[in-house]
C-alpha cells in the first residue's frame, strides 16, 4: 500500500483527477469503479473542468458505483445516483448505458445485489476503483465486522455511518437504514485501487489502517492485503500516523 501524503484537500483532488485522467488517457475502454461522499466531489468538479478544456473522451468509458441506499427512488435528490449525475455524468460524454449504479429500489434487493456481483465479475473486477473511508473504516458500505469475503450485499447501516451521512438529508430520521454495496471481496477484484482521505475525522481510520490489525474491525485494513493501492491522504488526516512515527 503506497501513501503519498499531500498538504490539503486540493492537492488530493489534484492528483486523484490526475490519476484518473492517465487511466482513461492511456485506456479509452477504462472501468472506473466509483465512490459518492464529500470526499471524491472536487476530484469529479476537476475531472468535468478537464472534459470542458481538454475534450477528453469518456464515450467508452464503464463506471461501477460502489453503493446505493435502499428504498431511495433513482430520481430522489439523495440517491447516490442521482448525486453522480450531478456532480460528474451530467457534464461529460459519458453514454448512460455505461453508467452502472446498484437499484436501491429494485422489488428483490438481494436479487439485484447478485445481479451487480455478476456484472462486476463479468469484466473481471474494474480496472481502477476510487474508495473514500467512513469515520469508522468502513469502504463502501462494509461495515467493521463485514467478513473480507463478501459480495455485493445488502447491508445495515451503522449509527456511526448514519449520524455522518445525516448532514445531506433534512432530518436523521430520513437517513435511510440500509444500502446495497459492493463486498469487500468485490473491491479486492479490482486491478487498482485509489483511496481518499481527508481531514481529522479520517484520521483515527487512516491511523487504523495502516498501523492496525488487518481485521474486519476495520474495513479498510483488508486493502494491505491488496496489490496495487494507492492512499492519497492530507495533514489531517495523516495526522495520527505521523505522531506514531515520528514518535
Ligand atoms: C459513505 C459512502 C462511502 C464513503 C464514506 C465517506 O458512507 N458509502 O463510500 O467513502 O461515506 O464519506 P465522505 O467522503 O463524505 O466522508
Amino acid at each position: 500500500m503506497r501513501l503519498v501524503k499531500v498538504r490539503s484537500h486540493e492537492e488530493m483532488s489534484e492528483f486523484a483527477a490526475r490519476h484518473i485522467l492517465d487511466k482513461v488517457k492511456s485506456n479509452s475502454k477504462v472501468s472506473l469503479g466509483l465512490a459518492t461522499g464529500g470526499t471524491p466531489v472536487r476530484t469529479y468538479e476537476l475531472l468535468i473542468e478537464d472534459y470542458r478544456k481538454n475534450h477528453t473522451s469518456y464515450e467508452h468509458v464503464f463506471t461501477y458505483n460502489l453503493d446505493e441506499y435502499a428504498g431511495i427512488a433513482a430520481d430522489h435528490p439523495n440517491s447516490y445516483r442521482y448525486f453522480m449525475f450531478e456532480h460528474l455524468f451530467n457534464h461529460i460524454n459519458i453514454p448512460n448505458e455505461n453508467v452502472h449504479i446498484p437499484r436501491g429500489t429494485a422489488s428483490d434487493i438481494k436479487k439485484e445485489a447478485k445481479r451487480y456481483e455478476k456484472l462486476i465479475d463479468s469484466i473481471g473486477g474494474v480496472d481502477l476503483q476510487i474508495l473514500g473511508i467512513g469515520e469508522n473504516g468502513h469502504i463502501g458500505f462494509n461495515e467493521p465486522g463485514t467478513p473480507f469475503d463478501t459480495r455485493t450485499h445488502i447491508v445495515e447501516l451503522t449509527e456511526s455511518t448514519r449520524q455522518a451521512n445525516s448532514r445531506y438529508f433534512d432530518e436523521y430520521s430520513e437517513v435511510p437504514k440500509h444500502a446495497i454495496t459492493m463486498g469487500i471481496a468485490t473491491i479486492l477484484k479490482s486491478k487498482e485501487i485509489l483511496l481518499l482521505a481527508s481531514g481529522e475525522q479520517k484520521a483515527d481510520a487512516i491511523y487504523r489502517m495502516f498501523e492496525g490489525a488487518v481485521s474486519n474491525d476495520c474495513p479498510a485494513s483488508v486493502l494491505r492485503t491488496h496489490q496495487n493501492v494507492i492512499v492519497i491522504a492530507d495533514e489531517k488526516a495523516v495526522s495520527k500516523l505521523e505522531k506514531v512515527r515520528i514518535g
